[in-house]
Order: structure tokens, then C-alpha cells, then sequence
């Protein structure tokens, strides 16, 4: 990706705009939950204005773009997007008077469907697997054709663009160590990678003695199995994407979609938060690593990256995960 600054082209009332946009981004708060061995937090990123912490990613890299001249107000953004990138992409987009185009798949989900169709005048939506039984292949061509089509274009390319992992940098993880300090474990959910990438550097910078922990899903390509089938947008991922290169990551855990969905259910017994399946997967991750962990407390932290409402006729729906998850299903697929 170029970082040239285009002078000529730089569009100063949409950058007094991007900058007011970043300048208000609301601060997430982070809470303590108790729970046994561990000093447990969770930064509720759920609470960010378009509902996930992909808000984050999205603002450093308009304000980045626009401030380079890649976008003026004649400019139309393209993005394939699983869902919540698209989502806080449309509503910054919307209210910049900038055209936008998402690109989606079948596994997103239907509420952020219907926002996005009524935020952009057009959404994209592919309907062939790529052969790895994931879409984002898929959704890339399309992108690569509206590329082409379209003569005033920028595509953010989440999955290898820095300033998405800058803003993770810059925001989510310098509030997260203003507010909870000394950090011993960090355990966070990897699709783009750009979330990981931002935390754990400043992480490694504050605390180079914390562990990182990047948890995955089952059927991801991000940590060397092959790619399969996945539901459950999010976490995972058919590719590797080179953000994750650079991220500093000392272990990994791998778990199911069936784990996301207990995960998302115990969350929500155990400490009354209503989050979407990667922060489930984190919470499952987390469980299971300390199972019978005794002697001094570590300070623990995780994101919740999304709300539950999207996935209450999925994750929270018992006859979708039968329907879906069971082991029977799975092999029929
Ligand atoms: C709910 C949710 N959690 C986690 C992630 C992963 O974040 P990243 O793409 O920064 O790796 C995403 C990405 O789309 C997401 O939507």
C-alpha cells in the first residue's frame, strides 16, 4: 500500500470531518468480572458506536486515507467485509458524504445486512464458496472487478492495510493499558489480524514480559491448517493475512464453532454479557487455558469485540446450532 501523499488531491473539509469523526470517538469502558483464579477484564468494545471494535480499524484508515488524498468526497470505497468492518465503514462513510460499496457473503449476519442496505446504495454480495470452503476468495474477485469498474475507487484491503492496526495501536490498546495497567495474559480473537497486531505491539512496548494469546477458530487457514467450512463470521480466517506477521503472538488456541457458542452461553451465565461468537471463542480460550490454574492471580484481558444481538437467531438459537453444529451436520455439509 502506498503512504505517498497526494497534495493536489487532499480534500481539506473531508479531512476537518474524519479528524472531528476520530476526535469524538467515544472512549469503551473497561470492567473487572469476578472470577475465580483469575483478575479478569473485559474491554467492552460492544459499546463502540457501530457496535464492534472494528470502529477502531476503520477510522485510522479513512482519516489515513483521506489525509494522503486517496479519498475525496467524488470517491466511492470498496471492502469485502464479513459484517461489522462493512458496518463501521458505511456509518463514518454515510456521514462523510462518501459513497460505499461493501462486498458481502452468505455468512453474514441478517440485521447487519439489513443496516448495511439501508446505510449504502449498493451492497455487493457473492454466493460462491471459493473452493476452501470459505468466501473471502470469492469476495476479493468481486472487489478486483468493482476496482476496475468503478473510476474514482479506494479499497481499504483490511487484511494488509497498517493503519488498521494503528488505530488498534493508538485507541484500543492505549485505553486498555490506561485503565487496567500491568497486563499478564492478553487473549485476543484473529480475522484480519489487524486487532492483535495493534495491541500487542504497544502490549509488548508497556509489558514485554505479558503473554499474548491469539485465539482461532477451527476451518481457519491463519495459523497453517487447511481452510474449511466455517458459519460464524468474525474470528477466522481462509487465508493468512500478513498483518499477523508482524503481530506478537507467544501462544495459540484453536477451538471449535461449537466452543464459540458455549463460550458465548457461559459469558452470559457467568457474567451477564451478551457478546458475538469470537468473543465467546475468547472466553472459551481463556476458561480452559487457566482450568486449574492455583497460586497467584494473573491479570487476564480480553476484548468483547461484538454484540450477541446479531447472532440471536445463530449462536443464541438452539435449533440453528443443531441445525448446523451438531457433529452429524457438520459431516453432511
Ligand atoms: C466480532 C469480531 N471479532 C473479532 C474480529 C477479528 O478482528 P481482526 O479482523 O482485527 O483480526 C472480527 C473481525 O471482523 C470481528 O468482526
Amino acid at each position: 500500500m502506498s503512504a505517498r501523499v497526494d497534495q493536489g488531491r487532499i480534500d481539506r473539509q473531508l479531512l476537518d470531518r474524519v479528524d472531528a469523526l476520530l476526535g469524538h470517538l467515544p472512549r469503551t469502558p473497561v470492567v473487572r468480572l469476578p472470577h475465580p483464579g483469575l483478575r479478569l477484564y473485559a474491554k467492552m468494545e460492544l459499546e463502540n458506536r457501530t457496535g464492534s471494535a472494528k470502529d477502531r480499524a476503520a477510522i485510522w484508515i479513512l482519516r489515513e486515507a483521506v489525509r494522503r488524498g486517496e479519498i475525496t468526497r467524488s470517491t466511492t470505497v470498496v471492502e469485502s467485509s464479513s459484517g461489522n468492518f462493512a458496518l463501521a465503514l458505511a456509518s463514518f462513510l454515510n456521514e462523510l458524504g462518501v459513497p460505499f460499496a461493501p462486498v458481502l457473503d452468505p455468512n453474514v449476519n441478517a440485521a447487519t445486512e439489513r443496516t448495511l442496505r439501508q446505510l449504502c446504495a449498493r451492497v455487493e454480495k457473492v454466493t460462491e464458496p471459493d473452493g476452501t470452503g470459505g468466501y473471502l476468495l470469492s469476495r476479493l474477485v468481486r472487489v478486483a472487478e468493482l476496482r476496475a469498474e468503478l473510476s474514482d475507487v479506494y479499497w481499504p484491503n483490511q487484511y494488509s492495510n497498517p493503519d488498521g492496526a494503528r488505530g488498534h495501536y493508538e485507541l484500543t490498546a492505549r485505553e486498555l493499558l490506561e485503565d487496567v495497567g500491568r497486563i499478564d495474559y492478553l487473549f485476543v480473537g484473529v480475522g484480519t489480524g489487524a486487532t492483535i497486531n495493534g495491541l500487542s505491539r504497544r502490549l509488548r512496548e508497556e509489558h514485554p514480559d505479558a503473554t499474548v494469546v491469539a485465539v482461532d477458530v477451527e476451518g481457519s487457514a491463519i495459523f497453517g491448517a487447511p481452510p474449511a467450512r466455517r458459519r460464524i463470521p468474525g474470528i477466522g480466517s481462509s487465508i493468512r493475512p500478513p498483518l499477523v506477521d508482524d503481530a506478537w503472538i507467544k501462544k495459540v488456541v484453536v477451538l471449535s464453532e461449537r466452543d464459540e457458542v458455549a463460550g458465548c452461553r457461559a459469558l452470559l451465565r457467568d457474567h451477564g454479557i451478551y457478546a458475538g461468537g469470537s468473543t465467546g471463542c475468547v472466553y472459551a480460550a481463556i476458561t480452559r487455558y487457566f482450568d486449574g490454574h492455583t497460586g497467584p492471580e494473573p491479570v487476564v484481558a480480553f476484548l468483547c469485540a461484538d454484540s450477541g444481538n446479531p447472532y440471536a437467531d445463530t449462536v443464541y438459537a438452539d435449533d440453528w446450532v443443531t441445525e448446523h453444529l451438531t457433529p452429524a451436520a457438520i459431516e453432511g455439509a
